[in-house]
């Protein structure tokens, strides 16, 4: 089914490149065929998840230029077209009206060979001051290489963002701009805007693997394609930082948020910004996600305020015609304490199935066994109170002989997933657990008391799975455990 779409889809949507002869785009013709050509196989691969956002076949990695315009949610990602390891990086896309089912669109940015690029790699969208959507990305090439010679380019798309052509100032952030600063890895551009003023942050490091830094730059002109270096915005605190990837800079409430990619756990900072200086105090740190799975997150404003935000998924094993999805839309907020909360967008609600349900199941000293519903695709809502138990285990285990469960344990200080911890703090009569648990054929997403995420890779459950939820050391009640098959998001 999904795969008869996706072939619909390209082929009505790929006409007009086709056809027109002023657009027609070797590149993305060609990236196409492979895509299509390896969609059979990675649809009917039953690892392939079906609520996460992916592309219909071979690599993908970060999500690129989140943007709600025109009454569709966009997005793209970094796609290698042509095999399902990494390669030289084209733009993906999909997008959806509802946040909730998404189509499939044809690939968006491509390298321009005749300039000099082999590869488009991360970055962000935005409406300039002249009403013209844009995307801003790091351009690679034989000349330009990612370490210390890349740059910054731009395109500028029609309406529905389907179509794009280069901007004819590009590169629009040479390493001129730089001043003789030499900033390694510079890439990533993400635009943010702050007291009337547009800025725009790239990652990289200022000494070879080391001094990671977030740099700024000013926009001199309505058309965004004139900037002005403002320094170094933020001086990454540890010394071991090597770099900083995918930089993400937005407000919440009244305080700002940068969340930066190291090479490892996707960090947040939160914090202070002065428009005027243009540098970032961050006062609170804490990582987005516990598991080893989600990295280069990218986030997009909705029209009522709220912000989402959406990591890639990576760690799946090779070799079956796709590699990499998305995660969940997760939404932010910081609770009154100043911490970071995320929890699923609310509309995934509307993905659900029909709910089964158990109350009030005491466990003392032992646990109960639940039939999960016959399908790989889920989502568990537990809520235990987790009383004078010494700490709390619930087992997810396929029916089939020699299965590893998916085991998570609470003892009221730390979660921890599989072989995936997090601090989780139960502590001073507080001792309630929710935990929200999607389970997508080889994705795991779990969310813990709003504020803890933990994202893994995992064999897909059979069709007899069981939920065990046991208490150790004392007493517990599971006062409501709710379960809901998922459907597909296409
Ligand atoms: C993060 C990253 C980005 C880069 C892109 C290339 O995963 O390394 O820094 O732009 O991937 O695909």
């Amino acid at each position: 089914m999904f795969q008869t779409r996706y072939l619909i889809s390209f082929a009505v949507l790929l006409l007009p490149f086709c056809s027109r002869g002023e657009i027609t785009n070797d590149a993305i013709v060609r990236a196409t065929a492979a895509i299509q050509a390896a969609t059979p196989r990675a649809q009917a691969d039953p690892a392939h998840p079906i609520f996460h956002v992916a592309s219909p076949a071979q690599w993908m990695n970060d999500p690129n230029g989140p943007v709600f315009y025109k009454g569709f949610y966009h997005l793209f990602y970094q796609l290698h077209p042509f095999s399902d390891g990494s390669g030289p990086k084209y733009w993906g896309h999909v997008r959806s009206r509802d946040l909730v089912k998404w189509e499939p669109l044809p690939i968006a940015l491509w390298p321009s060979s005749k300039a000099g690029e082999t590869e488009v790699w991360s970055g962000c969208c935005t409406i300039n001051g002249e009403g013209q959507p844009m995307c801003f990305y790091t351009s690679i090439g034989p000349d330009k290489p990612a370490f210390d010679r890349a740059d910054q380019w731009a395109a500028i798309g029609n309406d529905d963002l389907i179509q794009w052509h280069k901007s004819p100032a590009n590169p629009v952030l040479s390493e001129v701009v730089n001043g003789g600063k030499k900033i390694y890895d510079w890439r990533d551009p993400f635009i943010f805007n702050d007291k009337k003023k547009t800025f725009l942050v790239t990652g990289g490091h200022m000494a070879k693997d080391r001094e990671a830094a977030v740099n700024i730059y000013e926009a001199e002109n309505s058309e965004l394609t004139q900037w002005k270096y403002r320094g170094v915005m933020f001086q990454h605190p540890d010394a071991g930082a090597p770099t900083v990837e995918c930089p993400n800079f937005f407000k919440l409430g009244d305080q700002w948020v940068l969340f930066v990619s190291p090479y490892g756990q996707v960090q947040y900072f939160i914090g202070d910004f002065d428009a005027e200086t243009c540098r970032f105090q961050a006062h609170a740190r804490g990582l987005l996600d516990y598991g080893p799975s989600f990295y280069a997150p990218n986030t997009m404003q909705v029209p009522d305020g709220r912000r989402l935000v959406w990591g890639w998924v990576n760690g799946f094993p090779g070799g079956r015609g796709w590699n990499g999805c998305l995660s969940l839309p997760r939404q932010l907020s910081l609770s009154r304490d100043g911490e970071l909360r995320q929890e699923p967008a609310p509309q995934l609600s509307k993905l659900r199935g029909k709910r089964v349900e158990w109350k009030n199941i005491r466990l003392a000293n032992g646990g109960e066994t639940l039939s999960l519903p016959k399908t790989n695709a889920l989502e568990i809502r537990a809520e235990i109170d987790m009383q004078t138990a010494k700490s709390i285990e619930l087992g997810i285990k396929s029916g089939a002989k020699g299965a590893v469960p998916i085991v998570m344990h609470s003892n009221g200080a730390e979660l921890q997933v599989l072989d995936a911890r997090a601090p989780l703090s139960l502590a001073g009569g507080r001792r309630k657990l929710t935990l929200r648990i999607f389970i997508d054929r080889s994705v795991l997403e779990v969310f813990a008391n709003e504020t803890v995420c933990i994202t893994k890779i995992i064999s897909p459950l059979d069709a007899n799975a069981t939920m065990e939820i046991r208490a150790e050391d004392g007493t517990a009640t599971a006062k409501r455990v709710q379960v809901w098959p998922m459907e597909t998001i296409w």
